[in-house]
């Protein structure tokens, strides 16, 4: 399939590791210049950087915390000096602790809704404009499922990027009318060998998933190059889940 990237100028949030990092090779392998976004991981970002150069595409590192409006128009300058104008955005980064809510300390609460809420919030009114003008864009948002069901042990992230799915929607509608779609996706639990189960309770989550395995990174690339592509232009507003088929929602 040609997702029609070649020569788009994509930022990727939170790109110098996992899906981030995989979605950013993705998009480079389609021919996307990519504005690389990390925030603390400057190692791993010059090697994703190292290996996006080898398709032959342009890459523009930036740092910044998406939390700050400050650091968000900073990117924005950097990436309009080096790399051009952004068409497309994925915004990936993300921060979520699982605990429960009684072990939370106020200002624990706040920044999870500083990252997982008002990130994109800034990421949309930083870079959405000159989208409008362009008359093309896309914004995707990757939330995990908890958004969309509740989760006992994420419960800030969860309503906080349950707020960020009814701003895209919204969001949607108000830039509808200049070609420019906003989409989530939603994911279910992603196996990137770092998950601190034991095998016991490792087992025991994965019964819960129909399709008998967590997910990998790869399995959330294509769906993001997809609504990417000129194959979606007709969708936005939309929550699509990579689960496994773990919830089932209408
Ligand atoms: N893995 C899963 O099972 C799963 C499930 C559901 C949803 N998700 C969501 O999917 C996305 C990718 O997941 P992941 O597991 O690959 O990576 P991750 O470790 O959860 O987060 C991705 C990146 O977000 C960046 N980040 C954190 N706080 C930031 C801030 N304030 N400003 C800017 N960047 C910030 C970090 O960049 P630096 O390292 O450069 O600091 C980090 O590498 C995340 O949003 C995650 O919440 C993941």
């Amino acid at each position: 399939m040609d997702f029609g990237l070649k020569g788009k100028n994509i930022l990727i949030t939170g790109a110098a590791k996992g899906i981030g990092r995989k979605i950013a090779l993705a998009a480079a392998a389609e021919g996307a210049n990519i504005g690389l976004h990390y925030r603390e991981s400057e190692a791993a970002a010059l090697e994703a950087a190292t290996e996006i150069r080898d398709y032959g595409v342009k890459v523009t590192l930036v740092k910044g915390d998406i939390a700050r409006l400050k650091d968000v128009k900073q990117v924005k300058e950097t990436l309009n000096q080096e790399l051009g104008s952004i068409d497309f955005i994925v915004n990936n980064a993300g921060w979520a602790q699982m605990k429960s809510f009684f072990k939370y300390e106020p200002e624990e609460w706040k920044r999870e809704v500083d990252i997982c809420f008002y990130g994109i919030v800034n990421l949309a009114h930083t870079f959405m404009p000159d989208m409008i003008s362009k008359n093309q864009g896309k914004f995707i948002n990757i939330v995990g499922d908890s958004a969309r069901t509740g989760d006992r042990n994420l419960i800030i992230s969860a309503a906080a990027r349950s707020g960020a799915i009814s701003f895209l929607k919204s969001l949607a509608i108000e830039v509808g009318r200049n070609n420019v779609q906003c989409n989530t996706v939603s994911l279910g639990l992603i196996d990137q060998g770092d998950l601190g189960f034991s095998d016991v309770a490792l087992d025991k989550l994965i019964k819960q998933y129909p399709l008998k395995r967590l997910g990998k990174a790869d399995d959330v690339k294509g769906m993001v190059l997809f609504l990417l592509s000129n194959s979606a232009d007709w969708i936005t507003g939309q929550v699509i889940s990579i689960n496994g088929g773990h919830s089932m929602l209408g």
